[in-house]
């Protein structure tokens, strides 16, 4: 087995779906607590107000706001080398725009990091995950305005300041490619358009996304610049959602389609984010869609002057790509709509599971960067059961298992892979449904899709095997 001394091994979260105490400690109103509970056949809800009908599952999450220092205590149990979580801008800046920031917000990521640090865990810390403040939406309507790259700068700049020293790994961008996708309009950008409620079926204007895109791959590469003036020793990554797909035939339209739906939401972002300017395929993929960017002087050299050290990813499954209407669907990590690979098992919610669509990826994605390498998020939603006091969770094991070889296979492929941090290492509250049944983690937190529950933590058979890899460096994954 392959990996070097030092490989990153730990697990993922990120504060809208995980820490709760949504109106404490000074802490502002975010898009993810306008976004009510759902689930596979009930849409969640964008609402502009906080609606007493309805249930707004991130506001209690798994409540790390009050067990940070149990949790971490488990993460320290299983052996994490780092934690993957995010900081909630509206903790710093409530709603974005105080000239201040909020000391309390600050304190408490500052006992996060000092937690961490006492059992040797490095923080990797997603500055923007899908969280922005809900005030900047209404005001500007997200990223769609330049006005947000000043304040994004003014808030990644605040933490670099702060946590110099105690954070050597950030992302700027949690799946900055989700603006891709209609989507990525709320979540990703902030954008609201008109009055959409639906979350999974909003108005799109397609113009805007691609603009609010720009706007953040400015904001990122101009963090970068900032990050590596404050604190040389810092690293930033960009962060994809890697959705990858297969050609579903050998018909030269469906390879042809594929390459296309390969750049465009797989590669578009990564592209400039790691070289530093639009690829080459960006003017006709704009044409075609009607986007006209605006750019301004000065713009591709800030890109240029801002490329990322390491790229991470997220990916749980692949899917099909084909002109043919008629083959079957189902649905994958933000898309609705994905063709099924016959060859292929699938999750309870229908994503496909691949491991040796991750080796691919991992090698492509080297041959094509040729820089370090994270899998920052990886796993398998599943209904978990708690029997005695006691859950058994083979699933877990065997789909995570299978991605640790075929990563493995793919260091000896030759690609440079710094860590692996599985997504929602403990339970946490989806980001797609708002479920907290679709549950990730090695820890089980006791909470429900309504947020009762005592909120306790239990260890999952998944934990103790994964401590094992941990502590044999992923010699013993049986
Ligand atoms: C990624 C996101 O898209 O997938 C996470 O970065 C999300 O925030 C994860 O939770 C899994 O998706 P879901 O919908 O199962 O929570």
């Amino acid at each position: 087995m392959a990996f070097k001394d030092g490989f990153l091994w730990g697990g993922a979260t990120a504060a809208n779906q995980y820490e709760g105490g949504w109106n404490e400690g000074g802490k502002g109103e975010s898009v993810a607590d306008h976004l009510s509970s759902g689930n596979v056949s009930h849409p969640r809800l964008i609402t502009k107000t906080i609606e007493d009908d309805l249930y707004y599952p991130n506001h209690i999450a798994s409540d790390f706001f009050h067990h940070y220092k149990e949790d971490i205590a488990l993460f320290a149990e299983m052996g994490f080398k780092v934690f993957r979580m995010s900081i909630a801008w509206t903790r710093i800046f409530p709603t974005g725009e105080e000239l201040e920031p909020n000391e309390e917000g600050l304190k408490f990521y500052d006992d996060v990091f000092d937690e961490l640090k006492k059992y040797g865990i490095e923080p990797l810390v997603t500055i923007s995950h899908y969280e922005m403040p809900f005030a900047l939406t209404e005001k500007y309507n997200g990223w769609a305005s330049r006005k947000l790259v000043d304040l994004y700068l003014k808030y990644a700049t605040t933490l670099f300041e702060r946590y110099k020293g105690k954070v050597k790994y950030w992302l700027t961008f949690n799946e900055i490619n989700c603006g891709c996708l209609s989507l990525g309009n709320y979540m990703s950008l902030g954008i609201l358009n008109g009055q959409t409620r639906d979350f999974t079926n909003q108005e799109d204007d397609v113009q805007l996304r691609y603009q609010g895109l720009h706007h953040q791959f400015i904001a990122s590469a101009l963090a970068v610049e900032a990050c590596h003036n404050i604190d040389p020793d810092a690293k930033v990554g960009c962060m994809i959602a890697m959705m990858p797909s297969y050609a579903y035939t050998c018909n030269p339209i469906d390879v042809l389609g594929n390459q296309k739906n390969m750049r465009t939401l797989n590669y578009y972002c990564g592209d400039v984010q790691v070289r530093g300017k639009y690829p080459s395929f960006s003017k006709r993929l704009w044409n075609e869609l009607g986007v006209e960017l605006e750019m301004q002087p000065g713009d591709e050299e800030i890109l240029m002057n801002g490329k990322v050290d390491f790229f991470s990813f997220s990916y749980y499954q692949t899917s099909c790509f084909t002109e043919d209407d008629s083959v079957d669907s189902t649905s994958a990590n933000l898309i609705a709509n994905a063709k099924r690979n016959p060859y292929l098992k699938e999750s309870a919610w229908g994503w496909q599971i691949d491991p040796n669509g991750l080796r691919v990826t991992l090698n492509e994605l080297y041959d094509r960067y040729e820089i370090p390498l994270m899998v920052v998020e990886n796993g398998l939603g599943a209904y978990d059961t708690v029997e005695s006091g006691q859950i058994h969770d083979p699933y877990r094991i065997e789909y995570l298992r299978e991605h640790i070889k075929a990563m493995s296979e793919a260091i000896d492929d030759g690609v440079d892979l710094m860590g692996y941090t599985p997504w929602g290492c403990i339970d946490i509250v989806s980001a797609s449904t708002g479920e907290m049944a679709k549950r990730y983690g090695m820890i089980y937190v006791d909470s429900n899709d309504n947020g009762e529950g005592s909120f306790a933590r239990m260890k999952k058979d998944s934990f103790y095997w994964y401590k094992k890899v941990i502590e044999s460096n992923g010699k013993d994954i049986d």
